[in-house]
């Protein structure tokens, strides 16, 4: 069986980026330095791995922190969807 993703909040973690900036998201949703990996998934046996991103611009990016969005790292309002 394959982990379910934890869901540290229900929206997205709001954050400035520069242009350049490698970011690893968290996928599992353990890590406690949210929204990014911290190795949790690793230590706790998930089996799942952070998404590696470069970002393209300098500006606001959303991050996903439901662990749910179809666009991952990135929040594309599946949170809004969740009980
Ligand atoms: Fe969640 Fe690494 S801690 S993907
Ligand atoms: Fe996950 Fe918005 S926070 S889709």
């Amino acid at each position: 069986m394959s982990f379910e993703p934890a869901i540290p909040q229900k929206q997205p973690y709001v954050l400035d980026a520069q242009e350049g900036d490698k970011k690893a998201w968290c996928a599992c949703g353990l890590s406690e330095s949210q929204p990014f990996c911290d190795g949790s998934h690793s230590r706790q046996g998930t089996g799942m791995s952070p998404k590696v991103v470069v970002c393209e611009k300098s500006g606001k990016i959303a991050w996903c922190g439901c662990k749910r969005s179809a666009n991952a790292p990135f929040c594309d309002g599946t949170h809004k969807t969740l009980d």
